[in-house]
């Protein structure tokens, strides 16, 4: 069994980074934080455009600063935001954070008071498409 990720410092990169969040459309701003292989935590948070479509998630930043600095596997996300309900990855992200996590990688929400509900990547993209469904 991997070691238990260590949650509560996922939650302190992302809860943070939320804050720079550039969200001036929809007033949501999100934070995601990724336990990557190389045991370093990457965050990013979502940037809007006016050209709405354009703009892209905190997941995304997350992975994009992952590979830039040189990680290569997810082994935990975390998703920040705010409001009553779960923040959980849209379904674009659910498929970025698969190109880089297996199905059992742990995926928290939370909220500012904490973590409200985990899942693993296959609850959340069931027999999903990857790298290995390719032809070789
Ligand atoms: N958003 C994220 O960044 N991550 C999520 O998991 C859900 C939604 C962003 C996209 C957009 O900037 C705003 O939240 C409202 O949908």
């Amino acid at each position: 069994m991997p070691a238990e990720p260590d949650f509560d410092t996922l939650f302190a990169a992302a809860s943070r980074t939320q804050r720079q969040a550039y969200a001036p459309y929809s007033r949501f701003k999100v934070g995601a934080a990724l336990l990557a292989d190389d045991g370093t935590v990457y965050a990013g948070c979502n940037v809007e455009n006016a050209a709405y479509p354009v703009g892209t998630c905190a997941e995304a930043g997350a992975i994009a600063a992952m590979i830039a600095g040189g990680g290569q596997i997810i082994r935990a996300v975390l998703v920040f935001g705010q409001g009553a309900e779960l923040v959980t990855p849209c379904g674009a992200c659910r498929q970025r954070i698969r190109e880089f996590a297996a199905p059992e990688t742990p995926v928290a929400i939370a909220g500012p008071e904490g973590i409200r509900a985990r899942f693993t990547l296959a609850e959340l993209l069931p027999a999903s498409f990857g790298p290995a469904n390719l032809p070789r």
